[in-house]
């Protein structure tokens, strides 16, 4: 297994402390002691692409990667690791890990279904392994083709898995609760069900709980409710939040999620996204309004907002029938604007 010189626990320890000297020495401005109060992290390349018809070249995914670690943002999910056959997009997974884990102090995390996906990340050496069980037995089904009881025991197979490598090898584990704030086949999901789930990845041992809004149903008087929830028998146990703009509601949702204590939130750049197994499902929130947003709330995300800016526009130049969203691209920055980058380094 490739761990990296330093191994994948050493580095996301280095992120935890948010120390990435060389990251941060854009232009003139010298950022070698950034804070983060939040972390954001891009999920594009995987959720954005997994619904995208139209294969992007493996050089044009590394080069998104590299362009978004160098504006700051610290994790990128950079694939998903499913049967190619189901997903033609993740034909390339070793080749885009291989590529992104050369980055100097990016968490390369990628998806995965079940435990082959866990040894087929264990072998490449990756920082994170997102894991995926939907909330919903329904979409469960649909999703992985196995009952949620079944996925749950998978979980446990994986973390034991992990287990036998040495610890400053293992990778982190996150357990995504997916359709947690709704389902297109079942609708409403009760809190309690969502509660149980995390209950059951959390004793199994998930390092992360990400409370996932897979169809865009949620609005913030949900999160708050979940969130609170969740918090409640997380413990220690980061929990963050991965939401869908698909009506709207995407960054209230995100305050909502604030005012609870997260500070982990998942975007993608353009807001790309999508799962192809839910029914009416669309992008996520968007990276760059996610950042100014934040940005603007005095809320330091590591981000370079302009250097995000000119990553989506590349990115964008990489396929011709991509679909951006965004307003923060469309309206640009308010007149007079100073970021906290900019405040910081003053
Ligand atoms: N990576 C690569 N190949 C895999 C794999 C993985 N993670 N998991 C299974 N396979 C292969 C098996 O080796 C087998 O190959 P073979 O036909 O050559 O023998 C084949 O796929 C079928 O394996 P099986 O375990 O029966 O899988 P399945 O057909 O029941 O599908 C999943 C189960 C989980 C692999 C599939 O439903 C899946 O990938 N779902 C994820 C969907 C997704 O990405 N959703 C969006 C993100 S939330
Ligand atoms: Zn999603």
């Amino acid at each position: 297994m490739n761990a990296g010189a330093d191994g994948p626990v050493r580095q996301f320890a280095r992120f935890a402390r948010f120390a990435r000297a060389d990251f941060f020495s854009i232009g003139n401005q010298d950022m070698s002691t950034p804070q983060r109060d939040i972390i954001v992290r891009e999920v594009g390349l995987r959720d954005g692409l997994q619904i995208h018809p139209t294969f992007m070249p493996t050089a044009s995914k590394l080069a998104w990667i590299k362009s978004e670690a160098l504006a700051g943002v610290s994790e990128i999910e950079v694939t998903s690791f499913v049967p190619p056959k189901l997903i033609a997009q993740f034909a390339d997974a070793s080749d885009v890990c291989h590529g992104a884990i050369q980055l100097k102090d990016l968490v390369v995390s990628a998806l995965i279904p079940n435990l082959k996906g866990a040894q087929r990340g264990l072998e490449l050496g990756v920082n994170k392994l997102n894991y995926v069980v939907s909330v919903s037995q329904t979409h469960n089904l649909k999703n992985v083709r196995r009952a949620r009881a079944e996925s749950m025991a998978d979980f446990k197979a994986i973390v034991e898995l992990i287990k036998t490598l040495p610890k400053d090898q293992r990778p982190f584990i996150g357990a995504g609760l997916s359709t947690a704030l709704g389902c297109s086949y079942e609708g409403k999901i009760a809190v309690s069900e969502v509660v149980f789930c995390a209950e059951q990845l959390l004793e199994a041992g998930a390092d992360e709980i990400v409370v996932c809004d897979t169809v865009g149903y949620a609005n913030p008087a949900q999160v708050r409710q979940v969130m609170k929830a969740v918090l409640g028998v997380a413990a220690h146990v980061p929990v963050a939040a991965h939401f869908h703009d698909t009506r709207g509601t995407g960054l209230a949702n995100v305050t909502a999620a604030l005012d609870c204590g997260i500070k982990y939130f998942d975007a993608s750049l353009g807001g790309l996204g999508g799962c192809p197994f839910a029914p009416g499902a669309s992008g996520n929130i968007v990276m760059e309004d996610l950042c100014f947003m934040l940005d603007a709330m005095g809320l330091r995300t590591g981000v370079n907002l302009d250097a995000l800016l000119t990553t989506r526009q590349s990115m964008s130049e990489s396929l011709s029938d991509l679909k951006l969203h965004g307003a923060l691209a469309r309206a640009g920055l308010p007149h007079g604007f100073v970021s906290t980058w900019e405040a910081m380094a003053a």
